[in-house]
């Protein structure tokens, strides 16, 4: 026992060496050296020690770039690691999330991720990091499932319902990356919080939304006002039972804001132009806004 913490020792200042030499330290001979900080557990949790070792955790620990082993987060765990009885252990996964969430943001307070992580609506509502993360079985990003959305849908339940709606933004089907699959729910929002609402990873939705429709950011010589303004006004962010994902069908849509004039106003009869086809958009086709010296009605 004694010459094996020597060794970890050793090893330790050859690491040190070879960092401030620039050189990365791997030729220690046949057997690589267990993460800095696993000495104490490693004798009785081999295979988790070793697994640890292939992790973003363990490499940072390997390289002493911020000491990550066991115990900074399982705490030095002396009664444990004496006794090895189960009960002295400190798990993570069976712990208060909040006491939890302290020690991973120890180190993670700084992450750019977690900027507005205090106050987030998954902060206030007491999630632990490990409802979505799991430190050993962890996947991509050390996440629970293989992909944000199953993570996310075993508590947005709604979300996933939209996903098949008659329209919907294109995340659907995960094992197609190119087409169905190629959107996920860390496009729009930032699960650790954000600086807008509704966990969005933007300024405002708008902006968000630009991110990928940016033609309709362009400024336009006859602006549609709620088009600026807010395009959930219009629109729903995830599925619709309307094409284009509107969240109401013209004519009504158009309706809820335009009933002054003559022609907008009244119960359309089902064969009136105005309601037929594409209803109000049979002449104003250019409801995000128009660029034609002739277009003030929206109607090229
Ligand atoms: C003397 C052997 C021994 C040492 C040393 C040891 N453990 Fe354990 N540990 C065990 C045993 C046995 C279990 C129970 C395993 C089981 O039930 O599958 C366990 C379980 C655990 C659990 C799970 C507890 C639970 O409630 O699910 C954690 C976490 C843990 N150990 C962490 C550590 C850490 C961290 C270290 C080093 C600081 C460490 N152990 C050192 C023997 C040891
Ligand atoms: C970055 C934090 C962190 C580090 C470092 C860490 N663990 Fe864990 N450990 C956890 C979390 C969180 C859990 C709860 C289950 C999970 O997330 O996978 C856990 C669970 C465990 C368990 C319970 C069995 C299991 O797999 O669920 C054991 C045993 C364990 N850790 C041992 C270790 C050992 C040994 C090391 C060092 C080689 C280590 N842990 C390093 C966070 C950490
Ligand atoms: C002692 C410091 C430390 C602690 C404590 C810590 N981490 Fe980390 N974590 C790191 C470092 C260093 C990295 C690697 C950063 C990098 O490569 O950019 C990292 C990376 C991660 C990653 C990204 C993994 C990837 O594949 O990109 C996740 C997720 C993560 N940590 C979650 C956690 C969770 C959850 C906890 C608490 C259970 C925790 N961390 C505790 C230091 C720590
Ligand atoms: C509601 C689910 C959820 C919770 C709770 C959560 N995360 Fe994450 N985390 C994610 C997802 C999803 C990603 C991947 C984001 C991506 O792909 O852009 C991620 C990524 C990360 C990363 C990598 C960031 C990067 O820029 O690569 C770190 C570090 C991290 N999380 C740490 C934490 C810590 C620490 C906590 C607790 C304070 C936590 N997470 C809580 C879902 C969550
Ligand atoms: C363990 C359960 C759980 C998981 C997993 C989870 N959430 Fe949440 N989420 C909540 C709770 C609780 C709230 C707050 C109450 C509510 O609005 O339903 C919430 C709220 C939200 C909100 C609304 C925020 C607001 O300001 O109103 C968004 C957006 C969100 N979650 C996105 C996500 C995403 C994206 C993921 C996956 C990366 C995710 N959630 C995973 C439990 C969860
Ligand atoms: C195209 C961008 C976008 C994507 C992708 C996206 N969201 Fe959203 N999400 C939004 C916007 C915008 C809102 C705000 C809606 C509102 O205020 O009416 C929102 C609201 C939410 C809410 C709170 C309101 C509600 O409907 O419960 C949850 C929860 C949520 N999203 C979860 C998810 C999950 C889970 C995924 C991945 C399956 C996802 N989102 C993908 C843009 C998006
Ligand atoms: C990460 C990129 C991205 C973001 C952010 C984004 N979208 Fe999309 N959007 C897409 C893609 C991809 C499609 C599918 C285009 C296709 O199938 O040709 C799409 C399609 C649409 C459609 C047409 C749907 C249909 O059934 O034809 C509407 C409407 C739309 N988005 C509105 C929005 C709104 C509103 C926001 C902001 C809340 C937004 N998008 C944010 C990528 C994005
Ligand atoms: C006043 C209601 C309204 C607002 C606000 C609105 N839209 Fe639309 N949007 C529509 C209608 C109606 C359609 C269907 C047009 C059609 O079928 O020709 C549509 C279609 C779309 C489409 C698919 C067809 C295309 O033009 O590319 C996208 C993408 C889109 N909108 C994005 C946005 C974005 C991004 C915003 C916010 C900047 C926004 N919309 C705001 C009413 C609106
Ligand atoms: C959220 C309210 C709202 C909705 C929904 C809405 N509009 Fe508008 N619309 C406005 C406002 C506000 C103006 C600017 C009126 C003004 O400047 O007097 C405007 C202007 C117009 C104009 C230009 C006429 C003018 O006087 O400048 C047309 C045409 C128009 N809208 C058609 C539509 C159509 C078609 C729809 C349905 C696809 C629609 N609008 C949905 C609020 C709305
Ligand atoms: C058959 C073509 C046609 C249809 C369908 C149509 N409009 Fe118009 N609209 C026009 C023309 C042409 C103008 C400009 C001349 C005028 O003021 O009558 C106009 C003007 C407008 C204006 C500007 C204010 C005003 O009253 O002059 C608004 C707002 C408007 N329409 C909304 C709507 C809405 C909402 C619908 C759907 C219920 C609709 N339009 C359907 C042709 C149409």
């Amino acid at each position: 026992m004694n010459v094996m913490s020597t060794r970890m020792r050793m090893s330790g200042s050859i690491v040190i060496l070879g960092l401030a030499l620039g050189v990365v330290p791997v030729a220690f001979g046949a057997e690589a050296p267990a993460a800095a900080g696993t000495e104490k557990c490693q004798s009785c949790h081999a295979d988790v020690a070793k697994a640890f070792g292939s992790t973003k955790h363990g490499k940072a620990a390997y390289y002493g770039v911020q000491g990550a082993g066991c115990v900074s987060c399982h705490g030095e765990s002396e009664k444990h690691a004496g006794s090895g009885d189960k009960a002295d252990a400190f798990n993570p996964a069976k712990a208060d999330p909040e006491k939890v969430n302290e020690t991973c943001l120890e180190c993670h307070s700084k992450t750019k991720a977690l900027m507005f992580w205090n106050g987030s609506a998954h902060s206030n509502n007491e999630l632990g990091c490990v409802a979505c993360h799991s430190v050993h079985g962890g996947k991509d990003k050390l996440l629970k499932a293989a992909d944000d959305k199953a993570v996310c849908f075993t508590c947005h339940k709604n979300v996933r319902a939209a996903m098949f709606a008659r329209s919907k933004h294109p995340m659907r089907d995960s094992s197609n990356p190119k087409g169905e699959g190629k959107m996920t729910c860390a496009s729009c929002h930032n699960p650790h919080g954000s600086e807008s609402e509704k966990l969005i990873s933007a300024k405002s939705v708008n902006d968000k939304c630009y991110e990928c429709h940016t033609e309709k950011k362009a400024p336009l010589l006859w602006e549609h006002s709620p088009v600026k303004e807010d395009c959930l006004t219009c629109h729903a962010a995830h599925g619709a039972a309307n094409d284009k994902l509107l969240t109401v069908r013209p004519p009504r849509l158009c309706q809820s804001c335009h009933m002054q004039g003559r022609h907008q106003s009244g119960t359309l009869d089902v064969n009136s132009v105005y309601a037929i086809g594409r209803s109000c958009l049979n002449c104003h086709p250019m409801v995000h806004g128009s660029n034609s010296p002739s277009g003030p009605v929206l109607q090229r």
